[in-house]
This record gives structure tokens, sequence and C-alpha cells, in this order.
């Protein structure tokens, strides 16, 4: 285990008390050194056994994943090792530079598959853990997930009873444009979205999509001196939007830590607003109305 997860560790075991934390090293049953290590990481989907570590009575994993080239085969391995049906899981990936989104989002997936419930996952920069900056950004991570598993309605043991909440309307220089219908389980609050585009035929997705806990509810609109496009989406800070305006020009909107997206100033402009925040208000996006608000 290298300086950072020890730090990672010490922070858990501070936060949730000694007694209740148990850690449990991976430990590769074949030994590979450095050199090897690094020759492995770099094919795809490879697995290391590693010994067996009891998660019998495991109310919630942080699971410390080190960026490794392309996969980690030792993290691999013990994901693959075994059923995680039920199991809730933080995921924690540390690197040393650049995006390390796409593994984790890999990641992420090859443990839900697993019947493991995801229900956080934190990126975060060696640098930023040795020199204590991560503390911060930890503390939340500790505090949704202990608040997860104490929520008993999160481990979805009921059919969502959906009820109709509001609507949040997309204007076009005071013209309505579009709507979005926002809809609420009665029992687990969690939201879903349906777009309402006028001149358009319905949205053909069926039923309501239901999107990962840690993700929100946003609406994406795309303005340019001809009209306003808008659609529903999930987002959460350090998700890549992909995004084509009808004038076929493509963008790609890195959602920030406060929920934003940089507006590229060009032949259009963009914005993500949250639809908590919006419920039964007016978002105005005209092409007029947004230069005069600057
Ligand atoms: C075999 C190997 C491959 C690695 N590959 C990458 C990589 O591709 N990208 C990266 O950001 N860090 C890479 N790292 C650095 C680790 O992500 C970093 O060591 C880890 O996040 C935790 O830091 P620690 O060494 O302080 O525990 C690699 C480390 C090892 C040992
Ligand atoms: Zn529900
Ligand atoms: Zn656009």
């Amino acid at each position: 285990m290298g300086k950072s997860g020890s730090r990672l560790i010490e922070f858990i075991r501070e936060r949730h008390g000694e007694e209740t934390v148990e850690i449990a090293r991976l430990e590769p049953i074949k030994e590979r050194g450095l050199y090897g290590w690094l020759v492995r990481s770099f094919i795809p989907g490879l697995k290391a056994s590693v010994k067996p570590v009891n998660l019998g009575g495991c109310e919630l994993l942080y699971l410390i994943a080190p960026k490794w080239g392309y996969d980690c085969p030792p993290i691999t391995g013990f994901i693959d090792a075994r059923d995680l049906k039920g199991l809730k899981v933080a995921l924690i990936v540390t690197y040393s530079k650049g995006d390390p989104s796409g593994y984790s989002r890999r990641l992420a997936r090859r443990i839900e598959r697993k019947g493991a419930k995801l229900l956080e996952v934190l990126e975060l920069r060696r640098e930023e853990i040795l020199s204590g900056s991560f503390a911060e950004k930890m503390q939340s991570l500790c505090d949704r997930a202990a608040k997860k598993i104490s929520s008993p309605n999160l481990s979805r043991s009921h059919e969502h009873e959906v009820v109709f909440l509001g609507m949040v309307n997309v204007n076009r220089d005071n013209y309505l444009q579009g709507v979005v219908d926002v809809w609420r389980c009665r029992q687990c609050k969690k939201l879903f979205c349906e777009d309402r585009r006028f001149g358009e035929a319905l949205d053909p997705r069926v039923g309501f999509e239901e999107i990962p806990d840690d993700e929100q509810w946003a609406i994406l609109t795309c303005t340019d001196v001809k009209g306003v496009f808008m659609m529903s989406l999930p987002v959460k800070p350090g998700k890549k939007i992909r995004h084509t305006c009808t004038n076929r020009e493509k963008h790609v909107f890195n959602v920030k830590d406060d929920w934003s997206i940089d507006s590229s100033e060009g032949k259009t402009t963009h914005g993500i607003f949250m639809v908590k925040d919006y419920l039964n208000k007016v978002i105005e996006a005209g092409y007029y109305k947004l230069r005069m608000l600057k």
C-alpha cells in the first residue's frame, strides 16, 4: 500500500471510529514487482488473484483503487472473484496525473455488474492526498455515504411510487419553448424528468429513467439567434456532457464542482440549470434576454 492509501485509511478510521473500521489490504497471490505490474496494468481487464478478504457483515466498503495504466489487476481480480450482491460501496480512485474519469466509470460499472450498490465515487489526486487538501472532499464523501447506509429506502426495497411534482418552463425571449415535467417517488424522493418540446413529438423514452444516486437532474439549454433547444439529463461534478447543437457544432462540457459548465461564447450559448432549483419556475434562455442580462 502506498502513502496515499494509508492517508485515506487514517482519515476513514478517524471519521467512523477505529473500532468500526476494518482494513483489508488486497494482497496479490503472486507478487510481480513494479515493472511486472506496470506491464500488466496495460492489459485491459487483466485479473490478478488476491488473498481472500472477509466481507461478512460489512456495512459499507470503501474501495481505494489506484489508477494503474489501464486497469489495476489486483483490484479487477478482487471484484471479479466474488459476488458483491447487496454490498454498499464507496469508490475512491487515486491517481497521479491526467484524467481518471474513464477508469472510474469502467470500474464503477464493473462493481455494479457484480450486484453491489455504488453509493459514491470520488477521484483524488496523489498530490492532494499527500498535501492534506483532500480532507474536505473526503469528509463530504464519508458523510454522504454514511447518510445513505442509514437510510433504508436507498436499498430500494420498493417499487417507485411516482407522482407529479411540478414543471420547469424553458423560455425563448418570453415565449415558452419547452417544458420539463418533474415527477417524484413518494417513498425515496427520487426525481424523474420528462421533456416536452413544442413542435416536436413526445420523448421516445418509455417509462421513467432512473439516474444514479450521486447524479442529479439538470436541464441543458443551447441558445442561438434562431432559437433555444433544451433537454433534461443527469449530471454530477466531473461528468462530461457531449452535445451537438442544431448547427452540428460539437461540444464537450465538463460539469464543475459547483454543478455548472463553462459556456462557450460563440454562435451558441449553453447553460446547465438544476431541476430542483427551478421547479415551477422559468428558465429564460432566449438569445436577446441572455444578452440583456449580461
Ligand atoms: C504499476 C503502476 C502504474 C501506474 N499507472 C498510473 C497511471 O497510468 N496514471 C496515473 O495517474 N497514475 C499511475 N500510477 C500512480 C498511482 O495511481 C499512485 O501511485 C496511486 O494513485 C496511489 O499513490 P501512492 O503511491 O501514494 O499510494 C501508477 C502506479 C503504479 C504502481
Ligand atoms: Zn422510490
Ligand atoms: Zn448547443
